[in-house]
């Protein structure tokens, strides 16, 4: 049987391959992975274990004949190809339509078609939008505030109802902020941002009070959610896809500060003018997923520590840029 992962040259693809490999209860699967470049380089493929069991296509989710060809004989589809970030979907609303919304349905009609077991769908805290300072649960009312958010809503809604028309096993994690290097750091997200700027001995800068909390999930954190969700309790689920613990950015700069003076590098914090006129706290109820056995591996102090080193690390091998902007 196969696994197919779509965005297999994204920065969670990617590592979920890698991950995939090395669990004794995947291992009788064979593995396709593909992309279609847009944002992952194709040279991220050569981060990806040399296996006979995977193999690494070029290929559009949006391609309806090769979608359909691709998912003969496949059991699960863990599908992460998107145009994803609130910034990339606001300016280019049109593109991250058809790719995330009419991409997915046509994932999940052809993972119908094929009698696909599991169809893995990576939504986002996005959905939630603002919910006041109080905890979101799986339950809260979506109340996305940007085109990324709608669009993970949509899919939401496309996977409930190919859930509930044809028993497609959907299951919907609602990512929150995933960091760290996976086999690559993905540059744009704070944690691995500050990094950078620290190792490069540039100030840290925080926007508004830095007071505001958010979730933040390392990314081997991230692949435990989705490994431990082919189950059949998970099939037609949603869960808040979070570690449960809140980070502000002003904790998670002192964080960086102070890794990065115990490595002898002085590092500067500065503050500029908040971008968005209201300051957010979002933190995660992560007691269904938690229901399933998931525990997290890493706090924030641990997850940065370790990010921290292995950016070190691939940046002492040779810096690369590892995605395209659009
Ligand atoms: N990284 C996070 O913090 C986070 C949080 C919540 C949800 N998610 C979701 O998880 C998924 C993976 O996230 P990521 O951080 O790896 O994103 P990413 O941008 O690194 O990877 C997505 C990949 O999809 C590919 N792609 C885009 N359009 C395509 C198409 N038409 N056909 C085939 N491939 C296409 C891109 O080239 C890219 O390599 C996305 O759906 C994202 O929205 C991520």
């Amino acid at each position: 049987m196969k696994i197919v992962v779509t965005g297999a040259a994204g920065y969670v693809g990617s590592y979920l391959i890698n991950k995939l490999l090395e669990d004794e209860r995947f291992a009788d699967y064979e593995i396709i992975g593909f992309d279609n470049f847009l944002v992952g380089k194709k040279d991220n493929y050569e981060l990806i274990k040399r296996n006979g069991r995977v193999k690494l296509l070029h290929g559009d989710i949006c391609d309806r004949e090769f979608v359909k060809d691709l998912l003969k004989d496949t059991e699960i589809v863990y599908h992460l190809a998107a145009i994803s970030g609130v910034v990339q979907c606001n300016r280019n609303p049109m593109l991250a339509f058809k790719v995330n919304v009419e991409g997915t349905l046509n994932m999940l009609e052809n993972s119908v078609k094929n009698d696909v077991e599991y169809f893995i769908y990576p939504s986002s805290a996005a959905v939630y939008g603002d919910v006041n300072g109080n905890l979101a649960r799986e339950d809260t009312p979506l109340n996305p505030l940007n085109n990324y958010g709608a669009m993970k809503a949509s899919c939401e809604m496309l996977c409930r109802g190919y859930h509930n028309n044809y028993g497609l096993g959907t299951v919907i994690l609602r990512f929150t902020n995933i960091y760290g290097v996976g086999t690559y750091p993905k540059w744009r997200t704070v944690v691995t941002n500050f990094i950078l700027r620290a190792l490069r001995n540039e100030p840290l800068t925080i926007y508004g009070t830095g007071e505001q909390r958010r979730d933040f999930i390392h990314i081997d954190d991230a692949v435990e959610i989705y490994k431990l969700v082919i189950t059949p309790k998970a099939k037609g689920e949603v869960f808040n896809a979070g570690s449960g613990y809140t980070a502000s950015v002003k904790e998670i700069a002192n964080i960086v500060a102070e890794i990065a003076k115990r490595k002898g590098i002085e590092v500067r914090i500065t503050y500029e003018r908040a971008r968005e006129s209201k300051e957010r706290t979002f933190a995660y109820d992560v007691s269904k997923i938690k229901s399933l056995g998931f525990e997290p591996k890493y706090d924030i102090r641990s997850g940065i520590e370790k990010t921290f080193n292995d950016i070190q690390y691939i940046l002492a091998k040779g810096f690369r840029e590892f995605q395209n902007e659009i």
